[in-house]
């Protein structure tokens, strides 16, 4: 049976992460990562918290923009791992194990999350979403990186039956959700966006 959610990355695919998105991506990753960090606007004072760091690929891009505090939280033991081989060095960085569906201590400018947020249930995305709203300061940035919201259905087969064998369920549900009202719900107010791969990916910056 398919599973539900695949955000849990475990095992071999957790240790060459980095080199399955790269292959994945058709080597073009890297680059796009870069562009959607430089899209978020990031000062050198910014204090930054990655829910779902995974492998720190992006707080290792990050750390260009920023010499305040980068958190990042995961509960991945081998996304951890290899997160903290990168990381180590920086004494500006700290990455935690931790369940972004909990609360945690942190304040920060902005909340980043990438490619996590699709793969949870809706009660489960309101948690994260209000934990992200609790962990910023007055006018800080949530930073949404993940599938845009669009036409699922009117799309070629060929894109659906390729998209659904790559990703799961709440994947596809997800991009017919609409994410900015329950961020609405929530207290954000202000938004804007930019976009990727054609429109298939979307940064989504909401402020508090
Ligand atoms: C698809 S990966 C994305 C990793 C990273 N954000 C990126 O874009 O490369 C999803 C990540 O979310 C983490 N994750 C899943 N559930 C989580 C939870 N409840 N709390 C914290 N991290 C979680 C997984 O361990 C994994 O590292």
């Amino acid at each position: 049976m398919k599973k539900l959610s695949k955000v849990e990355v475990k095992g071999l695919e957790a240790i060459f992460y980095d080199e399955i998105i790269t292959i994945a991506s058709a080597f073009s990753y890297k680059k796009f990562l870069r562009k959607a960090i430089k899209d978020m606007n990031i000062k050198e004072n910014h204090s930054i918290l990655d829910f779902g760091c995974g492998t720190a690929m992006a707080l290792c891009n990050f750390l260009k923009y920023t010499k305040n505090q980068i958190i990042g939280l995961d509960l991945g033991k081998n996304m951890l791992f290899e997160a903290m081989k990168k990381c180590h060095l920086y004494k500006n960085v700290k990455i935690f194990n931790h369940d972004i569906r909990k609360k945690n201590p942190f304040i920060v400018d902005k909340v980043f999350i990438s490619f996590v947020l699709h793969g949870f249930e809706t009660l489960d995305r309101i948690k994260i979403i209000n934990n992200a709203y609790a962990n910023l300061k007055k006018n800080g940035e949530f930073c949404i990186l993940d599938y845009n919201e669009f036409d699922y259905i009117g799309r070629p087969l060929w894109f659906r039956k390729l998209f659904e064998h790559f990703e799961c369920p709440l994947a596809v549900e997800f991009i017919n959700t609409p994410i900015k009202e329950i961020l609405r719900s929530v207290g954000f107010n202000n938004f804007y966006e930019y976009y990727y791969y054609n429109g298939l990916v979307r940064l989504l910056v909401a402020k508090k």
